[in-house]
């Protein structure tokens, strides 16, 4: 058996290197042995995959070759260099799933069917050890596989991540209160957090209870992750990319729990940004255009291979600093290629790898996302817009072209406010029960940065009215917001 899978996997690696002379003789020839081989049961199948724009062939013998040598050399830190070849393992792995999913992959023989699924979870388990469950679970030999399946077929939902504190535990239950009060939304909410003490019982049952509809679950991302590399626990951001994979939603929108929503989250998933790509982010503010060469050099040294999405950044072209608000990300997780993306972006909020460079080099999670799903050669795609503004007019002179808050507006594809950050409260710092209505927004203008405890403003742009609509759903949302706070007893110290 041994001997036949060598000769084949020859065949296999000449295909795959693309027929550009290869004669026709030839071929037939090689499918004569195929055919030969799969009637043996003892062949190496030549399996062909719809990946990229391109047909890729790979011969299960490479696959199991190019998986054990990826074993044999795992990962090591110093991380910083190591973003590029996680990558490029991590296409494989989309391309060996890919494979698996498809035809060829159904009609595989059991056996190579087998040793295809094991080449995968072996690789994924190398790559990514956090796939690991915990101990308190049954030891799983093929952990992908098992949270691939545990994702609910066709489902779509809302993550939210709301331990670590009470204010995030508050701001949840805003979110929760406005998405089902408010905009009507029914998409299924998942709250996440790590361990018992993240998000007490009595805290789980309070924001449970402000869901009429009865469709807000609870997720605890150490009963699926082993948090030995992760230390999520008061972690903050870094629990996001995990509570996304570990969902049961296929299709799912992870939100921090201080977003605010003008429209439902439905919305999200008709974007064509999203129904194109299946990965849909939002942008930062465009700010500091030169600033932090560090991190443009190394993203320059292991974006090696920059992907038409890096051509409308203007972090990348222009040299702006931060590209990406990471408050609402929508992934689709039936594709191969978001799902290991995904696995990318987890990746670089374990602990180690946060700790060494992605908190580092920049700031948070936030710019995790688009680079792994570029350096893990998936699609996506980000608002056509850079951070927008919404909030009020400039307070100490009567300037009329400005408009300033604390928080980073978001719009749809018809440039429709959709979201912004930051909580229902116009300074959530400095004020804990001042509630404010913006009355002002504004798109592409220029970003006059405040300090930490300053507003910051936008000029230089129309400044356009919230809508009847959106005064009134923002109006809602805040008295909705008010009597969570009563219900929860956490509305800050006075
Ligand atoms: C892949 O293999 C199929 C036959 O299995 C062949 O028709 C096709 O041309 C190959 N594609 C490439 C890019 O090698
Ligand atoms: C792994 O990826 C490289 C680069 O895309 C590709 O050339 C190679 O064929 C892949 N190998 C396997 C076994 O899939
Ligand atoms: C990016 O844009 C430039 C100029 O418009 C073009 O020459 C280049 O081919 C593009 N690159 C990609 C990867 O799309
Ligand atoms: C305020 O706006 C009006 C009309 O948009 C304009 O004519 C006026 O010059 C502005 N005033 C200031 C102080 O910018
Ligand atoms: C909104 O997001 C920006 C960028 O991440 C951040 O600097 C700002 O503090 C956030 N606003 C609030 C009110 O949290």
């Amino acid at each position: 058996m041994m001997s036949g899978n060598l000769s084949v996997a020859h065949f296999g690696g000449y295909f795959h290197r693309r027929p550009r002379v290869v004669g026709a003789l030839f071929i037939a020839t090689a499918f004569a042995l195929y055919y030969f081989f799969i009637i043996n049961g003892a062949g190496d199948a030549i399996l062909e995959a719809i990946y990229d724009p391109d047909t890729t062939n790979v011969s299960l013998n490479s696959i199991l070759r190019t998986s054990n040598k990826y074993r044999r050399h795992p990962i090591e830190p110093p991380f910083k260099d190591k973003f590029w070849e996680v990558g490029q393992r991590s296409r494989n792995l989309s391309q060996w799933i890919t494979i698996l999913d498809s035809r060829w992959g159904s009609e595989l023989p059991e056996e190579d069917r087998h040793m295809l699924v094991n080449a995968i979870d072996e690789t994924a388990i190398s790559l990514f050890p956090f796939l690991q469950p915990p101990d308190t679970k049954q030891d799983s030999t093929a952990p992908l596989g098992d949270l691939r399946s545990s994702f609910t077929k066709g489902s779509k939902g809302i993550v939210i991540s709301a331990g670590g504190s009470d204010s995030s535990a508050r701001f949840a239950g805003h979110l929760i209160a406005s998405l089902r009060d408010v905009l009507g939304c029914t998409l299924p909410i998942q709250v996440a957090y790590a361990g018992e003490n993240d998000l007490p019982k009595h805290r789980r049952d309070a924001l449970s209870s402000l869901d009429k509809t009865h469709s807000t679950e609870f997720l605890d991302v150490w009963t699926v992750f082993d948090d030995s590399t992760l230390q999520l626990r008061r972690g903050g951001w870094a629990i996001k990319s995990f509570a996304a994979l570990a969902s049961r939603f296929e299709e799912v929108i992870v939100l921090d729990a201080d977003a605010v929503f003008l429209q439902s989250p439905d919305a999200l998933f008709e974007q064509h940004a999203y129904i194109n790509n299946g990965a849909y982010l939002f942008h930062d503010r465009l700010l500091w255009q030169h600033g932090f060469q560090d991190r443009h050099k190394w993203w320059k040294d292991q974006i090696k291979e920059p992907s038409p999405a890096m051509n409308k950044s203007l972090v990348w072209t222009e040299d702006y600093a931060e590209e990406c608000d990471s408050g609402v990300v929508v992934l689709d997780k039936s594709r191969p290629e978001v799902l290991v993306g995904l696995l990318h972006i987890a990746w670089q909020n374990t602990y180690a790898v946060r700790d060494e460079v992605s908190y580092k080099i920049t700031y948070g999670d936030k710019e995790t996302w688009w680079l792994g799903l570029e350096l893990a050669g998936s699609k996506y795609e980000f608002e056509k817009h850079y951070g927008s503004i919404l909030g009020w007019g400039k307070e100490d002179n009567k300037e009329n072209n400005t408009v300033c808050s604390f928080v980073i507006a978001h719009v749809d594809e018809k440039d429709k406010l959709l979201w912004y950050n930051g909580s229902l409260l116009k300074n959530k710092l400095a004020d804990p029960h001042g509630y404010e209505v913006p009355i002002y927004w504004m798109m592409d203008g220029k970003w006059k940065k405040g300090g930490k405890k300053d507003m910051s403003c936008m000029v230089d742009e129309r400044v356009r009215w919230l809508s009847g609509e959106e005064v009134s759903v923002l109006q809602r949302s805040i008295e909705a917001a008010i009597q969570v706070d009563e219900l929860l007893g956490l509305g800050g110290p006075n």
